[in-house]
């Protein structure tokens, strides 16, 4: 791709995120010296899942960083659901614990959605519990999802006020698609959910200012499916074959989005990077929900984390 062709900027995630880090380091600092208070974020894997166990490691790691107190509970692939649910009741109940991360997939074994529900809403800070996405949809404080927090910081960094934009989200999971739907009409966005059945779905794209690709295809959203000038936030992170083939036959592997960056950045006025983008926000986001559910536990006031 020609640097003539692709003219969109690229939103840098990374030092966004790497930003957010620092207020938050800070604020648990004062948090800290002022209240005596440690925010403490407990994360549960069940299971040996490779990529699960490296970003279970880096949420322990980086929480520890942010000044923290972090626990990582490793339990066996053979856990029962009365076992998981024993330990979350555990967690529920310690005071030194503000945040509970269950890491997901769990075993197949395992009811995830009754595990998600078992934990106190107030400490749970990947905001899945029924009673947040509630919270969300009616504009009550709670703890919101950690991806589409993030990339609502990163499109009111690049946009500014968002109010009256077409906002278009590909795809209606209800980690992302939905509370992503939820926080842009808070943003006073016109809100669009499209899905595997929506009708002429490059169509639909086009009409947006926000485009939201949070599908789990690679690649899927092309160049032409963008309005020019639109800000991209693509949430895929899809592992595939090198492009070199020769790399490829020794099986090695590359990440790419939902959207096909090159193709799209030639059109698009913002997009997000994969790697790069939204993925490091999400970490971000989580030791920001973990530092708010501390101060909200001791009935403080959570300092402005905004940039
Ligand atoms: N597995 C992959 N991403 C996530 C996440 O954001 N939260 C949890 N709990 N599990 C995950």
């Amino acid at each position: 791709m020609s640097d003539t062709l692709a003219h969109a900027d690229p939103i840098d995630g990374k030092a966004f995120a790497a930003g957010l880090v620092e207020r938050v380091s800070a604020a648990v600092v004062r948090l800290k010296a002022k209240h005596d208070l440690v925010p403490g974020l407990a994360v549960v894997i069940v299971g040996e899942d490779p990529a699960s166990q490296v970003y279970v490691r880096n949420k322990g790691e980086r929480t520890l960083a942010a000044g923290m107190r972090s626990d990582t509970h490793r339990l066996p692939e053979t856990t029962t659901q009365a076992e998981l649910l024993d330990l979350i009741a555990e967690l529920n109940a310690d005071d030194g614990i503000h945040g509970i991360l269950v890491q997901l997939p769990l075993p197949a074994a395992i009811d995830a959605a009754a595990v998600l529900d078992a934990i106190a809403p107030d400490k749970d800070v990947d905001g899945f519990h029924v009673v947040n996405a509630g919270r969300l949809a009616v504009g009550q404080p709670g703890l919101v999802p950690c991806t589409p927090l993030g990339s609502v910081m990163l499109l009111k960094d690049v946009l500014g006020d968002l109010s009256g934009l077409n906002a278009v989200i590909v795809g209606r999971s209800n980690i992302v698609g939905k509370p992503m739907a939820q926080l842009l009409l808070a943003e006073n966005c016109t809100v669009t959910v499209a899905h595997s059945r929506s009708r002429d779905l490059p169509a639909l794209c086009r009409q947006a200012d926000i485009l939201v690709a949070a599908v789990g295809r690679p690649e899927m959203i092309r160049g032409d499916w963008i309005k020019p000038g639109a800000t991209v936030i693509d949430v895929g992170i899809n592992r595939v074959p090198s492009a070199d083939s020769v790399k490829a036959a020794e099986g090695r592997t590359r990440l790419v989005g939902d959207v096909a960056y090159a193709e799209a950045a030639a059109v698009a006025g913002a997009i997000t990077p994969v790697p790069g983008g939204v993925g490091p926000m999400t970490i971000a986001c989580l030791l920001a929900n973990t530092y708010t559910a501390a101060c909200r536990a001791k009935g403080l006031e959570p300092e402005s984390l905004a940039a």
